[in-house]
């Protein structure tokens, strides 16, 4: 039997990226000859899955317009919101004309554009069938400590810890749902923590370590290493 559910893809890029002490919001750095948002637009275009990708862009973004992106037939804008998560919800809410509940939405950082073809078909190979959805995350190598103003405090055990990636797959619906629920809630920083507190149980898939966030300055030489070799 064929599966009749469509894929979506939302792109929250409407974030200013502090922490790279850059001149502008770090998904318009320069890669590979074009923006680290292209890039990452790109990687999802051309695994050739999604039926269209949302993109939240912040309302007074002066670098959006004139990319060689904005006006491709596959790709809507949508306006970004304070917090990651309303920029999320708002790019849910421009593709609920057009999407069913139980279709699936993939959700990826703009600022993750390492993002490689194999790691979205484990991701959906491993989830398809499930009523909820699931993430891709990756296994934590250091000893984690827990610490407060006096010193550490604990060993976390790390059998039990993964550090969360992006994309993040879930039922359209129930995505929706969750985060307008928690709408306002600090504790909403991945689509995961909404399902989570709804008292679902979403899936884990262990992705590749180079899918990495550009968070911090040298972040983007790496990122230019990863995709590079790609
Ligand atoms: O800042 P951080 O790296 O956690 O942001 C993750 C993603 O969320 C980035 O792609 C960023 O552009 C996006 N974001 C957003 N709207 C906000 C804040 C962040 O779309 N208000």
């Amino acid at each position: 039997m064929t599966n009749p559910t469509n894929f979506w893809a939302v792109v929250p890029a409407a974030g200013v990226g502090k922490r790279m002490q850059a001149d502008r919001p770090k998904q318009y750095l320069p890669l590979g000859g074009k923006t680290v948002l292209e890039q990452t637009l790109l990687r999802l275009l051309q695994s050739g899955v999604f039926t269209a990708v949302a993109v939240a862009i912040a309302q007074d973004d002066p670098y959006w317009p004139g990319l060689e992106l904005d006006g491709h037939e596959q790709i809507i804008v949508a306006p970004g919101g304070k917090e990651r998560a309303d920029s999320v919800l708002s790019a849910l809410r421009v593709l609920a004309d057009n999407a069913q509940e139980q279709d699936w939405v993939l959700v990826h950082d703009a600022a993750r554009p390492c993002l490689t073809r194999m790691d979205i078909n484990l991701l959906i190979e491993n989830l398809q069938d499930d009523p909820i959805g699931g993430i891709l995350a990756a296994a934590s190598h250091d000893t984690l400590k827990s610490v407060d103003s006096t010193g550490i405090t604990g060993t976390l055990d790390r059998n039990h810890i993964w550090r969360a990636l992006t994309p993040q797959m879930f039922r359209f619906g129930l995505l929706k749902t969750a985060l307008e629920t928690f709408t306002g809630n600090p504790a909403i920083t991945d689509e995961s923590s909404a399902l989570e507190l709804m008292g679902f149980r979403p899936k884990i898939v262990e992705g590749r370590p180079d899918n990495i966030k550009i968070t911090r300055p040298e972040d983007l030489a790496l990122a230019e290493f990863f995709w590079g070799r790609q």
